[in-house]
C-alpha cells in the first residue's frame, strides 16, 4: 500500500473515536456503531501488518467510559469478548500476539479471563504485536507505576526507572497517534508513552477507517521532522 517503505513507524497508536456518531448518522443505537468499528479493528491489523508495523495499539475503552449508560457498557463488553473468543485463531495464523493494557483489579472476573486466554494462546507470535487498552487511563498508568514504587520502597527513581513499572515495559513509546472522528484530544491515553509522539488527527469516524485514511496518516508522518527538543545538523 505505501510505496516508500522507509521511515515506516515502529508504534502507530490509535483513539479509536466516532462509533456512536456514526450509528446516530444511520438513525442507528450506538451498539450497532461498536460492532461496525470491531470489523475496522481487523482491517487496521492487517494493513498494520502489511507496512511492517511492529506494535499496534488500540484504545478501545477508557476507565472514564464506564460512565455511559449500562446497556452500552454491556454491548462494549460482551463485543470485546466476542472478539477475543473468534478472533483468537486467526491472530495466531497471522503471527500477531494480543495484550491488554489497563487497569485489572477490579474487572469483571469473565472478561479478565478471556483477556489473559488471549494473551496466553497468542504468546508465541511475533509478526506484530497488538496492544488493547481496556479499563485504560494515562493518569491511572503513572499512579499504579507509582504505587508499585512506594510498595517496593525505591527512592532513587530515574526516567529509566519508572518507565520499567508501566504496563507494558517493552512497548516501545508510539511514533505515531491516530485519532478519527474529528475530536483534537488525547482523552487520557497514554500520558507518559505520548511524549514525543507526532499526531495525525482525521474527521473520518472510526467505523469508515480504512486504507485509504491509514497511508494519509502514514504519509503525513514521513513527511514530518522529528526533532525531540535538538536543533538538526543540517539546518
Ligand atoms: C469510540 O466511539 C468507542 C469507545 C469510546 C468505546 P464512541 O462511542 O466514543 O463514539 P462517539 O464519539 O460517541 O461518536
Ligand atoms: C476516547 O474516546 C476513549 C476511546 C476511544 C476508548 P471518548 O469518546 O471516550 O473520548 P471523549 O469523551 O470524546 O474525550
Ligand atoms: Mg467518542
Amino acid at each position: 500500500m505505501i510505496p516508500n517503505l522507509y521511515k515506516i513507524p515502529k508504534h502507530v497508536a490509535i483513539i479509536m473515536d466516532g462509533n456512536g456518531r456514526w450509528a446516530k448518522r444511520r438513525g442507528l443505537p450506538r451498539v450497532f456503531g461498536h460492532r461496525e468499528g470491531a470489523k475496522t479493528v481487523e482491517r487496521v491489523i492487517d494493513i498494520a501488518r502489511d507496512n511492517k508495523i511492529q506494535w499496534l495499539s488500540l484504545f478501545a475503552f477508557s476507565t472514564e467510559n464506564w460512565n455511559r449508560p449500562k446497556e452500552e457498557v454491556e454491548a462494549i463488553m460482551s463485543l470485546l469478548v466476542e472478539y477475543i473468543n473468534t478472533k483468537v485463531p486467526s491472530l495466531i495464523e497471522r503471527n500477531v500476539r494480543l495484550r491488554f493494557m489497563g487497569r485489572r483489579y477490579n474487572l469483571p472476573e469473565m472478561i479478565l479471563n478471556t483477556m489473559e486466554e488471549g494473551e496466553k494462546a497468542t504468546e508465541h507470535c511475533t509478526g506484530m504485536n497488538l496492544v488493547v487498552a481496556l479499563n485504560y487511563s494515562g493518569k491511572a498508568e503513572i499512579v499504579d507505576a507509582a504505587r508499585k514504587i512506594a510498595e517496593e520502597g525505591k527512592t532513587d527513581i530515574t526516567e529509566e526507572e519508572f518507565r520499567k513499572y508501566l504496563y507494558i515495559p517493552e512497548m516501545p513509546e508510539p511514533d505515531l497517534l491516530i485519532r478519527t472522528s474529528g475530536e483534537k484530544r488525547i482523552s487520557n491515553f497514554m500520558l507518559w508513552e505520548l511524549a514525543y509522539t507526532e499526531l495525525f488527527f482525521t474527521e473520518t469516524l472510526w467505523p469508515d477507517f480504512g486504507e485509504e485514511d491509514f497511508a494519509q496518516a502514514l504519509y503525513e508522518y514521513q513527511s514530518r521532522e522529528r526533532r525531540f527538543g535538538r536543533v538538526l545538523e543540517n539546518k
